[in-house]
């Protein structure tokens, strides 16, 4: 398995250019079974995830032709089954399951793995398709849904706000009869970006980027064209990288706004942020201060960037607690972080970080996607060797990271094995 050997300690500076975000192509790429036509996606990331999904939709009849940074997908299912070694490797499978159901009126999809990040289970997708009229069957690993005369549209009111969930729900309605309305939905970006390009397709959705999502059913959806917006977690992890290297780093081809939440944090560490108008540069001269964290759905602090805020904190000037409000089970980065001698103390669904002026390099592993760049991180602020084994889970969702990094002055090895 492939180690990164990282020599650390230096201060990063340059320029990077943000790849396409990975949880928006995802779903872009699932709304490709509603299409009937051609959908051309652009900026799209080449990561095992991506081309995992690629995978999914070529195992389900369509084709697809990839050329730099695009990828066109056409045809039409010839299998509604998702067996489970396509889907194990990667949870956002389950987002094939709306949109098969709502163009081809039966599906079975295998309940699916991914991120060891908590249980989290699909209960809300599935309740939603029944909500849309669908009967719905979880039996031997799988979920078997159909609807015998299509979805019908419905009022459907989430308990709690679930990314995925959203996502399913607004494909799904896309094609039902009449109206959908979902209220509390979840308002990330990449849901956003979602809405804009099934509308582009011809669906009819309003609201998207807010709570109350109202969708219009269409008989059928056309091709179309769209452009998959920027990482806001990749630019949110770099401009951490920033922060913990006291460095100075300009990120290029993103949307500042999507990360508001971060960059008011990291201003309160001292961090400096000058925000361009596709673009951001963050840069430090000290250590950091310790600022207190809770992650929350969008437009709140995310999840997806509590673990590599925590590298941060644990070389701090001074103790911070950093809460996890979405995930029961993301703290599987401290152990390791305690590996590298920092000082952290798991309560319940918070941790109490005492930063430390130096971590020491240690071999780590990394056991789940944010929590290896995480670990990333550390190394990159800690003098000497820090090996991280078990990078696979990064190449689910960071394109080209040594690459950009080592780019900046970071001394980053990949050892093949
Ligand atoms: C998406 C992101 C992931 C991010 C997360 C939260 C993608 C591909 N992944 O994941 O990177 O960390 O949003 O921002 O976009 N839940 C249930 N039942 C369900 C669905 C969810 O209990 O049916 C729970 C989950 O266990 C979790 C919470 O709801 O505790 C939020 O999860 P959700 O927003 O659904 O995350 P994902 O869509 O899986």
């Amino acid at each position: 398995m492939d180690k990164l050997v990282i020599d650390g300690g230096y201060r990063l500076s340059g320029t990077i250019k943000i790849s396409g975000a990975k949880n928006a192509a995802l779903p872009l790429i699932a709304s490709a079974l509603m299409c009937g036509g051609i959908l051309r996606l652009t900026n799209v990331p080449w990561l095992a995830d991506t081309l995992s999904m690629m995978k999914l939709i070529e195992h389900l009849g369509l084709q697809t032709q990839k050329k730099d940074d695009e990828i066109k997908i056409s045809g039409e299912a010839s299998s509604l089954d998702a067996p489970y070694e396509q889907v194990r490797k990667m949870r956002a499978s389950i987002l094939v399951l709306g949109p098969l159901l709502a163009r081809y009126g039966n599906v079975k999809v295998s309940l699916p793995g991914g991120c060891a990040i908590g249980t989290r289970p699909v209960d809300l997708h599935i309740w939603a398709m029944q909500k849309l009229g669908a009967i719905v069957e979880v039996a031997d690993g799988y979920i078997k849904a159909r609807c015998r005369k299509g979805l019908i549209g419905t009022k459907i009111v989430f308990p709690f706000v679930s990314v995925g969930a959203t996502e399913n729900t607004m494909m799904a309605a896309t094609l039902a009869k009449g109206r959908t309305q979902i209220i509390n939905a979840a308002r990330e970006p990449e849901i956003i970006d979602l809405g804009n390009c099934l509308n582009s397709m011809g669906a009819k959705i309003s609201g998207h980027g807010t709570d109350n999502i109202v969708i219009e059913g269409v008989a059928s959806l056309s091709s179309a064209n769209h452009r998959v917006i920027a990482d806001r977690i990749e630019a949110g992890t770099f401009a951490i990288a920033a922060a913990i290297t006291q460095g100075d780093l300009t990120l290029v081809n993103m949307d500042p706004v999507y990360l508001n939440a971060l960059f008011a944090v990291l201003e309160q560490t001292g961090a400096t942020i000058q925000i361009g108008e596709e673009s951001v540069r963050v840069f430090s001269s000290s250590r950091a201060k310790p600022v207190d964290i809770a992650t929350q759905p969008y437009p709140g602090f995310p999840t997806d960037l509590q673990a590599q805020y925590m590298s941060l904190m644990a070389v701090a000037d001074g103790s911070s607690k950093i809460s996890e409000t979405i995930f029961e089970n993301r703290f599987m980065h401290v152990p390791e972080l305690l590996r590298m001698s920092g000082d952290i103390q798991i309560d319940g669904r918070s941790c109490i970080v005492h930063g430390k002026a130096n971590l020491k390099p240690a071999p780590v592993m990394a056991t789940d996607l944010r929590a290896s760049v995480c670990l990333v991180l550390a190394a990159l602020a800690t003098e000497g060797k820090t090996t991280i084994s078990r990078i696979y889970h990064l190449d689910r969702g960071y394109a080209n990271l040594e690459e950009k990094l080592n780019k900046c002055g970071a001394q980053i090895e990949r050892k093949i094995g």
